[in-house]
């Protein structure tokens, strides 16, 4: 995306803006230190974490984990589009945004909002006037379903024929390419075209600021699948949405707590029965981005699960998705529901008050993270006990460095009946050497290798980059990072006047980006000044230890079997 508009711009850009005026002007700041903190406006909380750096031009929450550029916060707090951030940012500052031909994403996701908008109002036209109503009208009744409740969630019906959509909205080619991109048509191996929902009930999907962005699609019978969904589109990522949450948090001032459930119906028939701040994941998994959601509107998530095995396996998966959100000062618990029940089922047959019951009954994570570890042991053994700090060692790893993941190791080591510095002993706390394995991607590594350290030092401090000395061939080492470092030292080599948040959004979209996002966040107790011998130390040392391993590579070369050019090379080194 950011290839659209010029990065020179961008980092123009976000030299000139100060990310302080962008947030002050909607989240009023104060001064704490060299840094301004509010409360954070993405979660609920009563003492700030909120934190916003003008040296790194970075806002960061310590509660709820969001953090980001000027860019990401106009992108998070207004909802804008990466093109309309930018735009955003330039009209303050006075800039004008270079307009290039592919320049205009932010229209085009537009019209595929006004046209979900305007397709999810013709289903809902329909339940209220299609001659064959009925029958989709008593189904909704037979589940308990209100008129006011109905109109809550926008309920519509797609009558059945293949083409209901496509003649009300398809009037011309563009108009048929959009249907197509909001993902409301399907086609067969013929290249016949046609609705991809027919003869179902609708659930139009809202984002969290309300506009509706897909369609889960109910049958009436027992024909299959039971929902259909939209399929992911531009506006349409199932792992980042979660149905209800606008619903939710329009009927209550302040969410003090969320309950995360399994399907569309029973969020619906939890809000019929006054149980108003229930939200579904899309036939997904809970996801950190689910959560990281959530997390921006409550200070409790409860995940509720069925309770047999395939409940109780899901939610051991949210479990391991939320560890890197864990600490802060938010809650999460898990509620089991019996076998067969969902909350559905729950609270029709039993009323809200015994599904309330059961929410604040819930486990607390660590209760539940436990609990599910220690029932693969045997916790009586010696051994078994060694094989729970086995098992438990690499969830550990992935939970955010404090006092939450303090009591979790003494909790472990309680358990297993040793102390928490024996067991730090195994736990691969922060080390200064150097990793041989490689991580797999994604991961989260808490050791600080010379190579991170580096990189940590440059994000945070590009001005440092003028006292390095040559690094042309450091990236010839095989250190996890390496490229990412080699990388920075060559951007910072063509533009010395980048800030941190302009090598940031430099890595928007790339795999790095979530990995330096990470380190930007790390504090590093020493100043500037006192870092660079650090910084220069460490580049000077990958580039001997890299022309070293270049030159045993020459010398180990039989000299018949050398290039001009390498014989070259032996005799400058
Ligand atoms: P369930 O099968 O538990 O459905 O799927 P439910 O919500 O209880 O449905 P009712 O009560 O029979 O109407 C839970 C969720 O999984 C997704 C949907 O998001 C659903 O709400 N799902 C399920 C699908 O996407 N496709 C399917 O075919 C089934
Ligand atoms: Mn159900």
């Amino acid at each position: 995306m950011a290839g659209q508009i010029p990065t020179q711009f961008i980092d123009d850009l976000l030299t000139r803006v100060d990310i302080v005026d962008v947030i002050d002007a909607r989240v009023p700041l104060k001064k704490a230190g060299k840094n301004l903190h509010a409360c954070c406006p993405f979660h609920n909380e009563k003492t700030p974490s909120f934190t916003v750096s003008p040296d790194k031009q970075f806002y960061h929450c310590f509660g709820c984990g969001a953090h980001g550029t000027a860019i990401g916060f106009l992108m998070e707090y207004d909802q804008m589009s990466f093109p309309e951030a930018i735009q955003e940012l330039a009209d303050q500052v006075g800039m004008s945004v270079p307009t290039t031909k592919s320049l205009s994403p932010a229209p085009a996701t537009q019209n595929l909002y006004d046209l979900l908008d305007k397709v999810s109002q013709y289903y809902v036209h329909q339940l209220q006037t299609h001659p064959q109503r009925e029958v989709f009208v008593d189904y909704l009744k037979q589940r308990g379903l209100s008129a006011a409740t109905i109109e809550k969630f926008d309920i519509g019906m797609a009558p059945d024929g293949w083409d209901n959509v496509l003649r009300t909205f398809g009037t011309t080619d563009l108009a048929r390419k959009q249907l197509n991109e909001a993902g409301l048509l399907s086609s067969n191996d013929k290249g016949r075209t046609y609705d991809r929902f027919r003869n179902r009930i609708m659930f139009p999907i809202r984002d969290r600021r309300g506009r509706v962005i897909g369609f889960g699609g109910r049958v009436l019978d027992d024909g299959t699948p039971k929902y259909l969904n939209s399929p992911e589109t531009a506006v349409f990522h199932k792992g980042h949405e979660l149905y209800g949450l606008f619903q939710a948090r329009k009927a209550n001032r302040k969410l003090e707590r969320i309950v995360i459930v399994e399907g569309y119906m029973d969020v619906i028939a939890l809000a019929e029965h006054g149980v108003t701040n229930a939200v579904a994941t899309l036939g997904t998994a809970t996801t950190p981005d689910h959560l990281r959601l959530v997390l921006r509107s409550t200070p409790e998530v409860v995940f509720c699960f069925d309770g047999d095995r395939a409940g109780r396996e899901a939610a051991w998966r949210a479990a391991e998705n939320a560890l890197p959100l864990l600490g802060g000062n938010h809650q999460l618990k898990f509620m089991f529901l019996a076998e067969g029940e969902d909350p559905d089922s729950l609270v029709r047959e039993q009323g809200a008050a015994a599904f309330n019951t059961l929410v604040e009954q819930a486990k607390n994570y660590s209760d539940f993270f436990f609990d599910t570890l220690e029932s693969q042991v045997d916790i009586a053994s010696m051994d078994g006990r060694a094989r729970l700090v086995e098992i438990a060692k690499p969830y550990l790893r992935h939970v955010p460095a404090g006092v939450y993941r303090d009591m979790l190791e003494q909790r472990l080591a309680e358990k297993a009946q040793t102390n928490v510095a024996l067991l730090n002993k195994h736990l691969d706390r922060p080390i200064t050497v150097e990793h041989k394995t490689k991580q797999k991607a994604g991961s989260i590594s808490t050791a600080t290798s010379p190579v991170r350290m580096a990189i940590t030092i440059l994000l945070q401090h590009p001005v440092l980059y003028t006292a390095v000395g040559e690094f042309d061939k450091i990236a010839t080492l095989d250190r996890p990072g390496i490229k990412i470092l080699s990388t920075m030292l060559e951007t910072l080599q063509l533009n010395p006047h980048l800030n941190t948040a302009a090598l940031l959004e430099r890595s928007r979209g790339s795999e790095h980006s979530e990995h330096l996002q990470r380190l930007v966040q790390e504090s590093l107790p020493l100043t500037a000044e006192q870092l660079k011998p650090e910084l220069v130390g460490i580049v000077q040392q990958l580039q001997q230890q890299a022309t070293e391993q270049r030159k045993a590579y020459l010398e180990q070369k039989h000299p018949s079997q050398l290039t001009d050019e390498e014989k070259e090379e032996i005799r400058n080194n």
